[in-house]
């Protein structure tokens, strides 16, 4: 069989690592034939295919981004785009099935085309965290790693200067890179989307850690609304599958904690360097076994389904056990750490 791998939507440290683990397990184990497929499902579209051996795999597993390169391109949209195109794309260069590695939007796409005829199977990554049926997905915890990293060093020099730091993550829509990086950095106020907050409520818990001689460290996630807000602050449009494209809140907020409290407050918006760099030991081993287990499924011709981690297991599950809604924070986990608040 003669398999197409790609990635689409953000990249993700760890995704080098799952594709290693395909070609690796698949040639050497079922003596599959792999291809490339360029920048995610834009190469579906255009036939943009390249072979992909074991050579062109090796020591991949701690280089970030992906070789394959990604975008957010909608495999239904444009002239080409849509099932049938897709199929007939598919069979002109002998390609029986496709692994898709993706967040949300990817994994939308590749359950509609599975079931409109596509051999698809699916392997979750996001470094927000926010797909259900997988506890967690790689990329994750690199990125709480490098978010932690950041916030270590903003509180030196929040402390040199007796200054409030806010440190703005990344996630979308839910809060799980700040709960865990705000956790792990032992900050006085953490911020996410499930937990709306007024600014004053901001303020109290900054003056209470300023008064008992701390430098306030301030974690808001990207996707976190004051209360009076209705949407996510976004003012850079919206990306090819409508949504808006996040980032901003921590300067906003950052004026206003001044304003209030008097303390001198600075923002530090810490954007795509989340998903940068080597993906951290954990991250590469998940990758690596989630990569493995897509290539078992391709033998069980596990079509329409996406491997995933359930406790410390790999999995199978169908498409839509991922999708429609968001793993969110439980209130549970965001008031165990807001008892350590202020
Ligand atoms: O989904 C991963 C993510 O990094 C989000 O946390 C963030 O909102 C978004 O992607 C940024 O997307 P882009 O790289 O297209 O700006």
């Amino acid at each position: 069989m003669k398999i197409g791998i790609l990635t689409s939507g953000g990249d993700c440290p760890g995704l080098n690592a799952v594709i290693r683990a395909i070609v690796l397990k698949g040639t050497r184990a079922y003596d599959l034939e792999f291809v490339g497929i360029r920048d995610g499902w834009r190469g579906v579209v255009d036939g943009d295919f390249f072979p992909l051996t074991r050579h062109d795999v090796k020591g991949l597993s701690k280089v970030g981004g992906t070789i394959l390169g990604t975008s957010r391109t909608n495999p239904y949209e444009g002239e080409r785009g849509g099932a049938e195109n897709i199929a007939k794309t598919l069979y002109g260069h002998k390609i029986d099935g496709i692994i898709a590695i993706g967040g949300e939007g990817t994994l939308a796409a590749a359950d509609r085309l599975a079931k409109d005829g596509i051999n698809v199977i699916g392997v979750p990554k996001t470094i927000d965290n926010d797909l259900r049926a997988t506890d967690y997905s790689f990329g994750f915890d690199t990125a709480v790693n490098i978010a932690t990293d950041a916030m270590d060093r903003l509180r030196t020099t929040g402390d040199s200067h007796r200054r409030c730091m806010v440190a703005e993550v990344m996630g979308r829509h839910v809060g799980w890179i700040a709960l865990h990086a705000g956790m792990a950095a032992g900050a006085h106020v953490i911020c996410i989307p499930e937990v709306p907050m007024s600014i004053e409520e901001i303020a109290d818990l900054v003056t209470s850690a300023h008064d008992r001689g701390r430098a306030p460290l301030v974690v808001v996630s990207e996707g976190f609304k004051l209360r009076d807000m209705e949407e996510a602050y976004s003012d850079k449009g919206l990306d090819a599958f409508n949504r808006p494209r996040l980032g901003g809140i921590g300067d906003l907020l950052a004026p206003e904690i001044e304003r209030i409290t008097g303390i001198e407050t600075r923002a530090t918006i810490l954007g795509h360097i989340q998903r940068g760099g080597a993906p951290s030991a954990f991250d590469r081993v998940l990758a690596t076994r989630l990569g493995m287990h897509a290539a078992d499924a391709i033998m069980d011709a596990a079509w329409g389904q996406m491997v995933a981690m359930q406790g410390t297991e790999i999995v199978r599950v169908p498409f839509a056990d991922a999708l429609g809604e968001l793993n969110t924070v439980p209130q549970v986990r965001y008031d165990a750490a807001a008892t350590l608040f202020g």
